[in-house]
């Protein structure tokens, strides 16, 4: 049997800095509020009339492409992470192939809906692919536009001042080398606070999972008018919405015992790892597991500062970074992890 190697990697930031101090003319808070709590100096905003996500994702793709030395016509297969979707249907898959001008129909695309643990779900995915001997190239993308649908008000600030845009892209191959590829993938979910992150509206519910709540559904049963109502709009429930603590102290929880999960199957340490990729969901959580597991900050990439969370994208984009800056050799043991909506978490460990 193979085993999966990322062959190619590739990111993509639109070029729009937005700094802490930007969002305090629409919100009331502080950069050394956003500092403090978060870490996040700067993130990034993509041009709503020029760029979409997955135009975003296009860009990281063509660069992960060329990283890997291969033509877009070898692509077997797509996956795409984002919780940001140009469209509610169809996915961001079918679009990046138009964008890539790879319409041949050959290459199947999957999308994933795993929000910050999405990239990590469809590194999984294409693993198995790989492993099985199904694809030989495998084009995963993790992409988020989330400059377009924040709350700017003070209403929404706890959400707002965390997102940024961006996007990021490997190239799974099938590797024959036993000294390298994913060792191993962890995935896990408990939708029990599902609601406590999430961007409800528009959807199917009804009101079903939250009875208490007015959304301005019609009395008379008529069919098409419960996916969007005026009521929706008005009282701005359009918006994610997030339970910050609760999220942060499940997340404290999650990213330790999943990363130790994977390290007790390989027979490894957390002295084993070199290089820790954190999903970017606030530096303060990342430093809580660093210190958990024992890490030096040497062992633990963290670029948040620069990004913002940028969800699917943030795996990929610091892996990308840290490979950039030459924080990861051949040979290295490289762990992913993620923890995010749903409540989704994972980890994966790669021989690099
Ligand atoms: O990718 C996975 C998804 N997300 C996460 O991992 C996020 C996990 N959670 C967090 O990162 C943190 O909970 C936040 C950064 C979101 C919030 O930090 P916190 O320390 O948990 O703050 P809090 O929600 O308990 O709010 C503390 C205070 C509140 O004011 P009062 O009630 O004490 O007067 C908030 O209204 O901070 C206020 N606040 C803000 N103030 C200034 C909330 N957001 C802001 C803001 N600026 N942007």
């Amino acid at each position: 049997m193979y085993r999966t190697k990322i062959a190619g990697i590739g990111m993509y930031v639109p070029e729009k800095e937005v700094s802490n101090e930007w969002l305090t003319q629409y919100m009331d808070t502080t950069n050394e509020w956003i500092v403090e709590r978060t870490g996040i100096e700067t993130r990034r905003y993509a041009d709503k009339h020029k760029e979409t996500t997955s135009t975003l994702g296009a860009k990281a793709a063509l660069k992960a492409i060329d990283d890997a030395g291969i033509s877009k016509e070898d692509i077997d297969f797509i996956i795409f992470a984002t919780l940001s979707p140009d469209y509610y249907f169809p996915g961001c898959g079918v679009l990046l192939q138009r964008e890539l001008g790879i319409t041949h129909g050959e290459a199947g695309a999957l999308d994933i809906r795993n929000q910050c643990s999405g990239f990590l779900y469809g590194l999984s995915v294409a693993d198995q692919f790989i492993k099985s001997g199904m694809y030989k190239n495998i084009l995963l993308v993790g992409a988020e536009m989330h400059s377009m649908g924040l709350d700017f008000s003070t209403e929404g600030r706890n959400v707002s001042v965390i997102f940024g845009d961006g996007a990021g892209a490997v190239i799974l191959q099938p590797t024959e080398n036993e000294n390298e590829g994913i060792l191993t993938t962890k995935l896990h979910s408990d939708g029990t606070h599902a609601e406590e992150l999430a961007m409800i509206n528009p959807g199917s519910h009804g009101g079903y999972h939250l009875h208490e709540v007015d959304f301005g559904f019609p009395d008379e049963d008529l069919p098409g008018e419960i996916f969007v109502t005026q009521h929706m709009l008005d009282a701005g429930m359009m918006y994610p919405n997030m339970n910050g603590q609760l999220v942060f102290k499940n997340a404290v929880v999650k990213f330790p015992e999943v990363i130790m999960e994977a390290l007790i199957e390989v027979g490894a340490s957390p002295s084993d790892i070199d290089m820790l990729i954190p999903h970017q969901a606030n530096l303060r959580i990342s430093q809580f597991v660093q210190r958990k597991l024992g890490l030096r900050d040497d062992q633990v990439f963290n670029n948040i500062q620069k990004y913002g969370n940028t969800t699917a994208a943030s795996v990929p984009i610091a892996l990308c970074e840290a490979l950039k800056e030459g924080k990861i050799k051949s040979g290295d043991l490289v762990c992913l992890a993620v923890f995010g909506s749903g409540f989704t978490w994972g980890s994966a460990l790669i021989r690099w």
